[in-house]
């Protein structure tokens, strides 16, 4: 079995951006410049986006991070996103989610400019993927390709079951993995909570990506011998001994299935620090014009 280090993956890829950055820089192009705008004070928001904008130094990126409060208004927060569509030094922004209740997200993210979606949320970089034109990946699912590459896992032909149907995820890693290339062209079947056949498709599985956000969904008993599995799950479970009081909960009980994998994502350490790293890769596409001019 091997474990597949995410966190030094991330760290390789860290490393990469930030001598690309320094060449371009050195040249006298441009800094990569990412916003973020950050609504109210959930925790794993915070978290979130304090670990991208410390990404962004690594990686030798300039970031702006745009702070409202819980009740700030859908039309506030739409003027800011036309401010940053407008802003010619932000290369590209993101709009951390969830949004509180009065605030359509979809709304948000239809108003973004696609050309500066570094997310991959907006129709027309998800319509791109699905039809195999360049464009802006959602940051979870391309950092997992990110890991089976470097990984040279093998893919092509294989059975790939995906838990979790989620726009973020499921649906755009479904179409990754369905796609003609490396890594990809993968017999791809979508599963989630109101899958009949769930447990026996995953039994078939080569590959699963479970992203339901189901603290240790996946047993031993629903994985074959040789499996990759990627767990993308983070949920947050409380646990009295840490100082956090919680600790991050996985969608695979990593103990009993891991002695049956080839490859295995622990969490955390696996998928989660691949996701910051794919959102630095689109914005240093963004920065170099690379997708959009
Ligand atoms: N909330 C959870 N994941 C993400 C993400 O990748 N981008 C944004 N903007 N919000 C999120």
């Amino acid at each position: 079995m091997t474990l597949i280090d995410g966190k030094a993956i991330a760290a390789q890829v860290k490393r990469e951006i930030a001598a690309e950055v320094s060449e371009i820089v050195a040249r006298g192009g441009k800094r990569p410049h990412l916003a973020a705008i950050l609504v109210g004070h959930d925790g794993g928001s915070e978290t979130y986006v304090a670990s991208k904008v410390k990404a962004c130094e690594e990686c030798g990126f300039r970031s702006t991070l745009v702070r409202y409060d819980v009740d700030v208004t859908e039309d506030e927060l739409l003027a800011k996103v036309r401010e940053l569509n407008a802003d010619a030094d932000v290369d590209g922004f993101i709009v951390q989610l969830p949004l509180p209740k009065h605030i359509s997200e979809q709304k948000v993210i239809e108003t973004i400019d696609y050309r500066k979606d570094v997310d991959g949320f907006h129709p027309i970089n998800v319509g791109r993927l699905s039809i195999g034109l360049p464009c802006y990946v959602s940051a979870t699912p391309n950092g997992i390709m990110e890991l089976l590459r470097r990984y040279q896992i093998e893919t092509q032909g294989k059975k790939c079951v995906v838990l979790g149907r989620s726009n973020i995820v499921g649906k755009p890693m479904a179409m990754l993995m369905m796609q003609k290339a490396y890594p990809g062209d993968a017999t791809v079947t979508v599963c989630h909570s109101r899958s009949k056949t769930l447990v026996q498709e995953c039994r078939e599985a080569d590959i699963i990506i479970a992203a339901l956000g189901q603290p240790g969904f996946v047993k031993a008993d629903m994985v074959k011998e040789g499996a990759v599995v990627i767990d993308v799950g983070t949920t947050r479970v409380p646990d009295a001994t840490r100082k956090s009081g919680f600790r991050l909960s996985g969608d695979v009980l990593f103990d009993e299935v891991a002695p049956k994998c080839s490859f295995i994502t622990p969490v955390p350490g696996g998928v989660g620090p691949m996701t910051i790293v794919s959102l630095m890769k689109n914005t240093l596409l963004a920065g170099k014009k690379a997708i959009y001019k």
